[in-house]
């Protein structure tokens, strides 16, 4: 019984239960072969995103494949602070308490990010002038990075102190996202907007000068006019005193993505000297190519055949670079609970990570893992 239905796997999800879907479908696991950790152990991080949902959804021994944690949703400001000087930890702590009984390190995601962010985070300031709002918008996010840093400081290693701020459109001259709710309230004006994101990222070097500060952000292989737009952003803000270390490439790809192509933006990083580091940060690799392909409600062996040659070939390119990548996170445990069976179609089973429903490891485990 290799794929649970949609139906089914919304109740063990939503049931939280552990061990349900093992016990549905039988779990496996030799405690004899190599993690996925230790088969990288002389390369880079390996990690994981994790919700309160999937953290124990399968055996103990799974979890122990992997030597970073990143919280799914938890960690980001309306999960801790939705209304102002009210936090809320609960979910946040399960993760990271987790995290610290596995002896894993943590990802903090994230800060600066125009989603799931309540608006009152950037309301303007009385005055109405920009300059007040900014200064007000940075007593905020030091208020919410202290509480976070008092309570998580001992388990998150790096923050993405920015998530997202750079635009999709084609024009380059359009370099930031247009709607966030902290560019309009920097009068859209690029400067102080720039500004703003540098005293974010020095305000996290004073508090918490030993975490890793990353940049993250998504299409950044695909799109190399998004990744021109962000090395131009990073050198303007690092111009007023930031020190960003790390780029985050997200990497929620699909089934087309090519070594080439990945390649590309790692050597562009690389070559721009502005970062010690590379983490892939939410890496999944869809099996759809389009949002109007039909769902599969079984992954057939052609396709996790062809899902397995791109993990093979990225990892591969991952290990070539191993100097400059730091860490490579899966968004999430299995396809049982992966974002992608709701996006960008709702509804619509993926199958992108190398754990399948029932925990089991699929044929790209073992390309990523047998090298
Ligand atoms: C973006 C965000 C993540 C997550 C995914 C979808 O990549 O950075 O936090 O919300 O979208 O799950």
């Amino acid at each position: 019984m290799k794929n649970l239905t949609w139906s089914m796997k919304r109740l063990a999800i939503s049931l939280g239960c552990v061990g349900l879907v093992s016990v549905i479908a039988g779990c496996n696991e030799s405690s004899e072969e190599k993690t996925l950790k230790e088969a990288y152990e002389n390369y880079f991080d390996i990690g994981v995103a994790l919700s309160p949902k999937t953290y124990q959804l399968y055996d103990a021994s799974i979890y122990q494949e992997f030597s970073t944690v990143t919280a799914e949703n938890e960690i980001k400001w309306e999960s801790i602070q939705n209304s102002e000087g009210s936090f809320t930890f609960d979910s946040a702590d399960i993760i990271a308490d987790f995290a610290r009984e596995n002896k894993q390190k943590m990802r903090g995601h994230t800060i600066v990010w125009h989603s799931q962010t309540p608006s009152w985070v950037a309301q303007e300031s009385e005055s109405g002038s920009v300059d007040d709002t900014i200064n007000l918008m940075l007593e905020r996010i030091e208020t919410h990075f202290v509480a976070m840093n008092e309570r998580y400081g001992d388990v998150i290693f790096v923050w993405d102190v920015a998530n997202e701020v750079i635009s999709d459109s084609n024009d380059p001259n359009e370099r930031y996202r247009q709607d966030s709710i902290y560019y309009v309230a920097c009068g859209k004006d690029d400067a102080k907007f720039e500004y703003f994101l540098s005293e974010v990222f020095k305000m996290v070097e004073r508090l918490a000068p030993d975490v890793t500060r990353y940049y993250n952000d998504y299409n950044l292989a695909w799109d190399s006019v998004k990744r021109a737009k962000t090395i131009t952003m990073i050198e303007n803000i690092e111009a007023l005193g930031a020190n960003v270390q790390g780029i985050g490439m997200q990497s929620h790809v699909n089934i087309t993505m090519t070594k080439e192509t990945f390649a590309q933006a790692i050597a562009d990083f690389k070559n721009s000297a502005l970062f010690d580091e590379l983490s892939v940060t939410e890496l999944d690799i869809s099996v759809y190519t389009s949002d109007s392909e039909p769902v599969m409600n079984v992954l057939s062996e052609e396709v996790a055949q062809k899902q397995a040659d791109i993990y093979g070939d990225l990892f591969e390119l991952f290990r070539e670079n191993d100097e400059f990548v730091s860490n490579v996170t899966f968004w999430g445990i299995s396809d049982l609970a992966t974002w992608l069976d709701n996006f960008p179609v709702y509804g619509r089973n993926n199958y992108p990570l190398l754990f399948d429903d029932n925990g089991e490891k699929k044929e790209a485990y073992y390309s990523v893992r047998d090298f």
